[in-house]
């Protein structure tokens, strides 16, 4: 079956405050966007891979690149427009340097199974509250419940393209994808993921990623 792998790497990376579109700072001696490149080359057909528009540089790895939109969900569907084969489509955020062939594989196995996404997510460790206006607390959320959802995130290709295709507004709301493909009435499952599949978002993350980056480098 036809696994293809779309990184959006599209955004500015406005929180991160860099001089260079977050996906192709430098992370561990290389652009950022290249760990999550050569993790889903080892476990899809094929990755595509949404760049900021009017990107020219080059990206780096086993990848093809097309122009993003303005929105995250908007990148993804320029992406998976490339790739009319895919039957499996597995979408990771080039944030996520840390990510595993092995972690992208157990997602796809998910839907190979038969659901129709596959989440890779972690377990809530704080309490979460709920609160309104003053800052009222309204509720405590019962957490063993509660899951982080983070990328890699497996779909049936068909089903995602058909979440995708929803009005800009909607697709500028959506913080991730599986919430549309929920939305479009798929199933969805968690996969829990390892504890080091941070985001980067601010320098803080960065140096997080560089520093486990070392140390798996070093374990090996
Ligand atoms: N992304 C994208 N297209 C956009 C916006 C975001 O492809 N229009 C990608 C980012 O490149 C990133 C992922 O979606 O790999 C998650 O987004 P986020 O972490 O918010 O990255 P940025 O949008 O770049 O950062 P910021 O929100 O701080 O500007
Ligand atoms: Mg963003």
């Amino acid at each position: 079956m036809a696994v293809v792998g779309i990184i959006p790497a599209a955004g500015g990376g406005e929180r991160l405050e860099a001089d260079v579109p977050k996906a192709f700072v430098a992370c561990g001696g290389k652009p950022l966007v290249e760990w999550s490149i050569d993790a889903l080359a080892a476990a899809c057909d094929r990755v595509v891979v949404a760049v900021p528009e009017g990107w020219d540089g080059d990206v780096p790895g086993p990848a093809e690149a097309v122009a993003g939109g303005a929105a995250r969900s908007e990148s993804v569907r320029n992406a998976l427009a490339a790739a009319p084969e895919a039957k499996i489509a597995v979408v990771h955020d080039a944030a996520r340097p840390l990510v595993t062939p092995d972690l992208v594989e157990h997602c796809v196995a998910v839907v190979e199974e038969g659901w129709d996404g596959a989440v890779a997510a972690a377990r809530m460790t704080d309490t979460v509250k709920e609160a309104g206006a003053e800052l009222r607390v309204l509720a405590t959320l019962e957490r063993s419940r509660l899951w982080r959802a983070q990328t890699p995130q497996a779909f049936s290709a068909e089903l995602l393209r058909r979440a995708l295709d929803v009005d800009a507004e909607t697709l500028a709301a959506a913080t991730d994808d599986a919430s549309l493909v929920e939305a479009a009435g798929g199933s969805v499952r968690v996969v829990e993921a390892p504890l080091e599949n941070i985001k980067v978002t601010r320098r803080l993350d960065l140096e997080l990623a560089e520093a486990l980056l070392r140390a798996r480098a070093g374990a090996r």
